[in-house]
C-alpha cells in the first residue's frame, strides 16, 4: 500500500513507540513503510528497545531526533515538556513491538518512562502490536491486560502465528511491517464509508473444458483489489467474491473464492441481501463450454470445435433483488465506449457504470492504470486518462458516497 490512496496522509503524524522485544529489529522497516506513505514519524524508544535496535538507525530513517530520555534537557525548544509536546502532535500512537511488560504497564496506567508517559498524556488513538513468546502471550495476566486495553478502545493488532525467535511455535510473532503500516493507514483514514456494506466481485472466471483445460480472460483482479482496499480503508464492511487470482486482497475484507461464472452467480445471490452497494468488477465469462468432460481430451481425439453456451447474466438475474441497493457495473470496450456503456447501464438497470478503454497501453487488464469514463443515468461524471487504479478506486467510491 502506498500514499496514492486518495487521502493525504502526508499531513498525519504517528508517534511510534518501540519496546524491548526481539521483533524490534523490524522497527526500521515499519518506519520506511510509514514515511513511504508520506506519514511524519516520531520514534520513542524504551531503554530495553535500545538493546535491540539503535536510535541512530531510527533517527536516520525518520529524519528526526529519536526520543529516549524522559529527563532530557537537549530539546529543540528547551521549554517544551517532551512527552506532552509529542502527545499533542500525534494523530496516532503506534507501539510495535509491544512487550508484555509495556502492555501490563499501559493497562495499569503506569508512567515510569517516556513512552508510557507520552501515551498517557495523548488523546490520539493507540495501536498496540503485541509480540512475545507464545506462553507469555497466552498467560492470563497478559490476556487480561490486553482485554483491559481493548475495553478502553485501544486497537490491538493480533500477533501472527508461526516460528518465534525464542524457538517456540505459535502465536506471538509481530505481523509483517507492511501489515502494520496498512493498519496505521486504515486508522488514519477518514471513515466516510463507515456503516456501508459493499459487495465486490473481481477477477476472472475459469470455465473448465476438461480436468486440464479451461477458458478464461485477462483479468488480474487489480481494479477490484484497489476498490476493496480503498473501501476497507474508508471504513466500509467489504465482502469479496473473487475468481481465481494471484493477488493478496486487503486483510480486512471477507473473501469468498469461486472458480466459474455459475459459482460467482450463486455467491452473489447468497450475499447480496447484506449489501448496500454491489460493485461488479469481475470479468465474468460471456460463454461457457456446453459440456465438461471428466476424462482429459486426448491429443489424438480429433477435437475440431468446442461448443459454447452463453453464461448466466448475473446482473440481469439479480435485478429483481436490487430494491434500493446501489449497483455499479464495469464495462471493457475497445470502441464506442460511451454508447456501449450507456446501453449496458440501461439494459442492466445500473446506477453507475465504469467503462474502461481496453486494447491500449496503460488501461484495462493487467495494468496498474486505467482510462475510461464513469457514467450514471445523469450523464458522464468523469472522463479519465491513465489514472492509477487506486486513485480511480477512491474516485469511484467518492461518487458512490455522494449517492448512498
Ligand atoms: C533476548 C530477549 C528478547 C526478548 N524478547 C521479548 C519479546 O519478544 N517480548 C516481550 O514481551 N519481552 C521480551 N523480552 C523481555 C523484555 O525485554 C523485558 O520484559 C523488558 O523489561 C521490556 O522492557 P520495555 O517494555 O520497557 O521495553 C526479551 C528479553 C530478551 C533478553
Amino acid at each position: 500500500m502506498g500514499n496514492s490512496t486518495g487521502e493525504d496522509l502526508g499531513r498525519k503524524t504517528v508517534v511510534f513507540g518501540i519496546t524491548g522485544g526481539i521483533a524490534a529489529y523490524k522497527a526500521p522497516l515499519i518506519v520506511r513503510g510509514l514515511t513511504g506513505a508520506g506519514i511524519e514519524v516520531h520514534a520513542v524508544m524504551t531503554d530495553s528497545a535500545r538493546e535491540f535496535v539503535t536510535p541512530l538507525t531510527l533517527q536516520t530513517l525518520t529524519g528526526r531526533p529519536v526520543h529516549t530520555d524522559m529527563f532530557s534537557t537537549v530539546l529543540s525548544n528547551a521549554y517544551e515538556v517532551e512527552h506532552i509536546a509529542l502527545a499533542d502532535r500525534a494523530d496516532l500512537f503506534l507501539i510495535a513491538p509491544a512487550t508484555a511488560n509495556c502492555i501490563a504497564k499501559l493497562a495499569q496506567g503506569i508512567a515510569d518512562d517516556l513512552l508510557l508517559c507520552t501515551v498517557l498524556a495523548s488523546k490520539a488513538p493507540v495501536l498496540v502490536c503485541p509480540s512475545m513468546n507464545v506462553n507469555m502471550l497466552s498467560n492470563k495476566a497478559t490476556q487480561d491486560n490486553l482485554e483491559i486495553l481493548r475495553k478502553r478502545g485501544v486497537h490491538i493488532l493480533e500477533p501472527a502465528v508461526g516460528e518465534l525467535a525464542c524457538g517456540w511455535e505459535g502465536a506471538g510473532r509481530l505481523p509483517e511491517p507492511q501489515r502494520i503500516v496498512a493498519e496505521v493507514e486504515r486508522l488514519l483514514f477518514q471513515q466516510d464509508l463507515e456503516g456501508v456494506s459493499v459487495l465486490i466481485t473481481c477477477g476472472p472466471t475459469c470455465e473448465d473444458i476438461d480436468p486440464v483445460r479451461f477458458i478464461t480472460n485477462r483479468s488480474t483482479g487489480r481494479m477490484g483489489s484497489a476498490l476493496i482496499e480503498a473501501a476497507c480503508l474508508r471504513g466500509a464492511r467489504v465482502k469479496v467474491i473473487s475468481g481465481p487470482v494471484n493477488i493478496d486482497y486487503a486483510p480486512w475484507a471477507e473473501v469468498v473464492m469461486v472458480r466459474c461464472a455459475h459459482q460467482m452467480f450463486t455467491a452473489v445471490q447468497e450475499n447480496l441481501q447484506h449489501a448496500d452497494v454491489l460493485i461488479m468488477a469481475a470479468a465474468v465469462a460471456d460463454y461457457v463450454p456446453s459440456t465438461y468432460t471428466d476424462a482429459k481430451i486426448k491429443k489424438g481425439d480429433k477435437l475440431s470445435s468446442i461448443a459454447l453456451n452463453p453464461s448466466v447474466d448475473i446482473l440481469s438475474a439479480i435485478k429483481p433483488m436490487k430494491e434500493d441497493r446501489f449497483f455499479v457495473g464495469f464495462a471493457a470496450e475497445t470502441e464506442n465506449l460511451a454508447d456501449s456503456a450507456k446501453d449496458k447501464m440501461e439494459r442492466k438497470g445500473l446506477d453507475m457504470i465504469v467503462a474502461n478503454r481496453i486494447g491500449q497501453t496503460g488501461s484495462g487488464f493487467a495494468s496498474d492504470t486505467n482510462s475510461g469514463i464513469v457514467l450514471t443515468p445523469e450523464g458522464i461524471l468523469d472522463d479519465f486518462e491513465q489514472m492509477d487504479k487506486v486513485t480511480l478506486a477512491h474516485k469511484i467510491l467518492d461518487f458512490i458516497r455522494e449517492r448512498v
